[in-house]
C-alpha cells in the first residue's frame, strides 16, 4: 500500500488523518509542535515526527496542510526530498497549479479544496492534477480524498466557483441554522432544541436531494401546499430577497477567491 504523509495536523490535516486512518491508510505525519500529534501516537498504521523531511522522505503522497502564509517556507524546506516519483498534494487555498509547479518544478503535483464537513467525514473536495500525474494516481487521490466525504475531479478553471461556493458554504449554512434557530426561539422553542432540530432538517433536505435526484424546484414544490404555511414562508423569503441575497454572497466570495490566488 502507498505511503500517505500528512505535514501539519492542525483542523484539517488532524481530521485527513482521522480519516485515513479508520480506513487502514499507512501514515506518516509531522508537526512542528508535539501537541497536536498526541493523538495519533498510539495507531499501529500512523508514524509521527517532527521532522517534515521524514515524511517527504518516506512518503509517496504528500498532503501540505499548513497555513497558506508557511506553505512556501515548508514547501522550501521539503523541496530536496520531494523526488520525481512522489505526489505532492496541496490544500490550500490560494495556490494555482502554475504556482505550485513554479516552486516545485518537474514534480506531480495535485491541487485540491476540501471543506471544513471533512471533521465529520462529510466533505466535498475539488481535485485537480498537473500534467504528470497517470490515471492510476488520479483513482488512488479520489479514493484518499474519498475517504472523508465526496470527491471529483475539477477542472481548474471552475476552482473559484467552487471555493467560493463549497469552501464559503458552511459558514452561510451556520449563519441560516442560527437565525432560523432564533426564529424558532422567538415562539418558544428552547435553544438546544431549535440547534438540533434546525440542523437535521437541513442534513435531511440535503441528503433528500442527494438520494432523489429530485430538482431543487420540485422538492420545494412538495412542501408547499395550496394556501399552507409553508407558501407563506416563501413569499416572505422572496420579498425579502432570499435567492438574490446567497447568489451575491457567493459571487462576492467567488471574486474574492479570484484576486487571491498566486
Ligand atoms: N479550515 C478550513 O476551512 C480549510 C478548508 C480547506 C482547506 N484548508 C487549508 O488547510 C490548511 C490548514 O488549515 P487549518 O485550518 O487546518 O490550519 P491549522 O488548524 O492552523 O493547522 C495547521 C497545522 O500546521 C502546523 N504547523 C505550523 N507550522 C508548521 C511547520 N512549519 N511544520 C509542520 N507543521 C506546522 C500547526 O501546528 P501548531 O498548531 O502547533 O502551530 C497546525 O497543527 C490551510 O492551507 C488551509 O487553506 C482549510
Amino acid at each position: 500500500m502507498k505511503k500517505i504523509g500528512i505535514i501539519g495536523v492542525g483542523n484539517m490535516g488532524g481530521a485527513i488523518a482521522t480519516a485515513l486512518c479508520k480506513n487502514k491508510y499507512d501514515l506518516i505525519l509531522s508537526n512542528h509542535s508535539k501537541k497536536n500529534l498526541e493523538k495519533f501516537e498510539n495507531f499501529e498504521n500512523i508514524k509521527t515526527t517532527t521532522s517534515n523531511i521524514e515524511v517527504a522522505k518516506e512518503s509517496d503522497y504528500i498532503i501540505l496542510a499548513v497555513k497558506p502564509n508557511i506553505y512556501e517556507k515548508v514547501i522550501n524546506e521539503i523541496n530536496e526530498y520531494l523526488t520525481s516519483d512522489k505526489v505532492f498534494i496541496s490544500i490550500a487555498a490560494g495556490f494555482s497549479i502554475k504556482s505550485l509547479e513554479e516552486m516545485l518544478p518537474n514534480r506531480k503535483i495535485v491541487m485540491t479544496m476540501p471543506n471544513t464537513p471533512a471533521m465529520v467525514e462529510e466533505a466535498i473536495t475539488a481535485i485537480c492534477p498537473n500534467s504528470l500525474i497517470d490515471e492510476k494516481e488520479i483513482q488512488d487521490i479520489v479514493e484518499i480524498f474519498s475517504s472523508f466525504g465526496i470527491a471529483q475531479v475539477l477542472d481548474e478553471m471552475y476552482f473559484p466557483a467552487f471555493s467560493g461556493s463549497c469552501g464559503c458554504l458552511p459558514a452561510y449554512v451556520y449563519m441560516f441554522i442560527e437565525a432560523a434557530s432564533d426564529a424558532a426561539v422567538l415562539n418558544g422553542m428552547k435553544r438546544a432544541d431549535a440547534y438540533k432540530f434546525i440542523a437535521q432538517s437541513v442534513l435531511g433536505s440535503a441528503k433528500m436531494l442527494l438520494e432523489t435526484n429530485l430538482h431543487p424546484g420540485e422538492l420545494k414544490d412538495m412542501v408547499t401546499s395550496p394556501g399552507g404555511t409553508t407558501i407563506e414562508g416563501v413569499k416572505a423569503l422572496e420579498d425579502n430577497g432570499f435567492r438574490s441575497a446567497i447568489i451575491s454572497a457567493i459571487d462576492a466570495s467567488v471574486k474574492k477567491s479570484k484576486n487571491m490566488g498566486k
